[in-house]
């Protein structure tokens, strides 16, 4: 009985069924209490790119939305800016921290994660790994640290933190123009006052692989229009089961928070949601696509901008490689934002 029991409940059975989205109910009591970011340390405008690759600023605007990306560092070293800023502004004591999740595709060694190396530059006594799910990753981490604090853990230290500026073939105007470096952070801590955490949903299509790759020691392989016209798609839905399971509608949407990838892949996905591009939070043009830092860069510029204010309705929203998909309506818990 049990074991039949146990097998319902495994991936293997539900293969083919429509993806299970678990419930959030009172269990994931946990509010994002404090958000940090760091950006790499040089400043790569589109201009130096046209003196590297043929291309040129105009084309790199119009087909991206990109002027300027930030590049240089460690994959530690940015996660633990911004997972310092994100500690002190929530007024954390680092020894507070139960657990640390570190989302990145660009780790500083195979072995041992780099989260381990954050974790000892932090100096937490606590648990730590990386998620890779490419730039999907930073809300991956987000729903696993609610999960974790649902489990018993006080406060969970989230990060997405890359150095693509180390797997960009700088050669190859296709991809060069896009990615960057940099880092941020997020403090989960439970809470009396229920859960920030209204939906969720992740997802990942393993045929789309060679779209969009990386082999040890090579360089991101993109097939740029393939993967543009697929991640519209997987935006959207991603968006629309976490409004499903959160019981809202695009029009409750305050401000999404998307990845940044292409501000037209932003474009059309808001619009195929019915939720204007206004209410996107944007920082592509300064940051370029830095992955599983993108989503925390953009929400600290909006907080501190006053875009987001407690209360509103707040979706993260992404995709990357794999491919994955994933999203998260937050209803915004009032949390301070320090750039580092
Ligand atoms: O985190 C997820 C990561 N990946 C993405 O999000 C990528 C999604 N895809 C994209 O963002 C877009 O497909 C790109 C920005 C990569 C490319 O834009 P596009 O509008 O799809 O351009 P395209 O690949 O169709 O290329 C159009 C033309 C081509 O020339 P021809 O064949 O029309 O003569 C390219 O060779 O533009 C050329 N081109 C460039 N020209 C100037 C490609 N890259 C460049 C460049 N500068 N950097």
């Amino acid at each position: 009985m049990a074991a039949d029991a146990s097998r319902q409940l495994s991936g293997r059975h539900l293969k083919g069924r429509p993806q299970m989205t678990l419930s959030v109910g009172n269990a994931s009591s946990a509010r994002i209490v404090g958000i940090g970011t760091a950006l790499g340390e040089r400043v790569l405008t589109n201009e130096d790119l046209a003196e590297m690759v043929d291309t040129s600023d105009e084309w790199i605007i119009e087909r991206t939305g990109i002027k300027q990306r930030n590049i240089g560092g460690t994959t530690a070293g940015l996660a633990a800016r911004a997972g310092t800023a994100a500690m002190e502004v929530a007024g954390v004591d680092p020894s507070s921290i139960d657990m640390l999740i570190l989302a990145t595709t660009t780790p500083d060694r195979c072995v041992p994660a780099s989260s381990s190396r954050v974790q000892e530059a932090l100096g937490l006594d606590c648990g730590a790994m990386d998620v890779n799910a490419a730039c999907s990753g930073f809300v991956y981490s987000l729903v696993a640290g609610h999960g974790m604090i649902a489990m018993g853990h006080e406060r969970v230290l989230v990060i997405g933190a890359e150095v693509l500026s180390r797997i960009t073939d700088w050669t190859d105007r296709a991809t060069c123009i896009l990615f960057a470096d940099g880092s941020g952070a997020a403090v989960l801590e439970r809470s009396e006052q229920g859960s920030d955490l209204l939906g969720w949903h992740v997802s990942s299509d393993g045929s789309m692989e060679e779209q969009l790759y990386c082999e040890h020691d090579g360089y991101i392989q993109m097939a740029g229009q393939a993967v543009f016209k697929k991640a519209v798609l997987v935006m959207e839905e991603s968006a629309r089961q976490s409004m499903k399971q959160a019981g809202l509608t695009a029009d409750d949407i305050d401000v999404v928070v998307p990845h940044q990838a292409n501000v037209r892949i932003v474009e059309t996905a808001c619009k195929r949601l019915r939720i204007p591009y206004e209410k996107a939070a944007m920082v592509i043009e300064r940051t370029g696509n830095t992955s599983s830092a993108s989503i925390p860069l953009a929400l600290d510029d909006a907080v501190r901008s006053g875009r987001i204010n407690e209360g509103d309705n707040v979706l993260l929203v992404g995709f990357g490689a794999g491919m994955t998909s994933a999203s998260a309506l937050l209803r915004w818990s009032g949390a301070p934002a320090r750039a580092s």
